[in-house]
């Protein structure tokens, strides 16, 4: 359904940066992984998207089914949450374009490195990207809102940069390997209870890909602990120090929503930690004082912990 009354986009000029914008980092520091290591992080990555675990947009699910008078209004605040985070897609494969560039001034090591990279990076951007435009689709076919809105939503949030605090290479693999297990676990949570069965589905969908790209940062990680041992140590505890979820800090009214959406469904990133842990301990086979420090300070991490000493 489309309100053909709804005000044209605004085309306003840039909007002056606000205090609480997050400052846009370069390039990341090493140590990298060899790019044979990264390759193979990445070519298993590529062999898990088989042809048959790939969906597209359009035929995923039956679209004229997709009915928000199934939903509750916890629900309906879920997938406007959602689709909020998943549309920011630009600003964050820019961090990755930014963080590991590809330009003239990267040694030739490191740019090596990023190419491999950038074969991981430029198909997960079109999975999550359809991501977006699913999420999208559910909205306006459901009946929740109509695109014209929904765009003008979308574009004042899509605007602001997005950044994380972190200059280590493996602290962006570690962010990203906790964003995507507790996206996962909650579109899981989301998926069993709502309502409407093309919802489920579709929420289905993009939890299976989110399974797989936490199984990418996993790799990676473990790659890492592996190759540099206690030197990626501390970038890695903080990321946990530091965490926030994707546009915690930047959208309106993220903590109160953030409150809501998990009356709906469990929403607790921290369900992730016990994943990294694992990862953690796979890798390493002597244990040293500097890990087993990381995963003591993980676990009191996870909320329902002892508070961390
Ligand atoms: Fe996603
Ligand atoms: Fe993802």
């Amino acid at each position: 359904m489309t309100n053909t009354s709804a005000p044209p986009l605004p085309s306003s000029p840039p909007a002056p940066p606000r205090t609480s914008d997050p400052v846009l980092r370069g390039p990341v520091r090493g140590p990298f992984l060899p790019p044979g290591d990264m390759e193979q992080a990445v070519t298993a990555y590529h062999l898990a998207t088989s042809p048959a675990r790939r969906w597209d947009v359009e035929s995923a699910v039956d679209w004229s089914a997709a009915d928000a008078d199934r939903l509750t209004d916890g629900q309906r605040s879920a997938v406007r949450f959602v689709t909020l985070i998943e549309d920011h897609l630009p600003g964050y494969f820019a961090v990755y374009t930014r963080r590991f560039p590809l330009t003239a001034d990267v040694d030739l090591a490191d740019f090596a490195h990023h190419r491999e990279l950038y074969h991981f990076t430029v198909r997960w951007a079109v999975e999550e990207d359809s991501h977006a435009r699913a999420l999208f689709r559910y909205q306006t076919e459901s009946g929740i809102v109509d695109a014209d809105t929904l765009r003008r939503e979308l574009a004042v949030e899509g605007r602001k940069p997005f950044e994380l605090p972190h200059d280590d290479a493996v602290a962006l693999f570690a962010y990203a390997l906790v964003q995507e297990k507790a996206t996962q676990i909650y579109y899981q949570q989301l998926r069993a209870v709502v309502g409407d069965p093309v919802l489920a589905e579709l929420l289905g969908r993009l939890s299976r890909d989110e399974a797989r790209h936490f199984t990418f940062m996993a790799d990676v990680v473990e790659r890492y602990l592996r190759v540099h041992g206690d030197a990626v140590v501390e970038p890695i505890r903080d990321v946990i120090a530091r965490f926030r979820m994707p546009l915690a800090d930047t959208m309106r009214g993220y903590w109160r929503w953030a409150l809501r959406i998990a009356d709906t469904a469990r929403y607790d990133h921290t369900d992730a930690y016990d994943h990294l842990i694992r990862i953690v301990n796979r890798a390493v086979d002597a244990r040293t004082d500097r890990v087993d420090e990381l995963t003591r300070f993980i676990a009191e991490c996870r909320s329902g912990a002892a508070a961390p000493a």
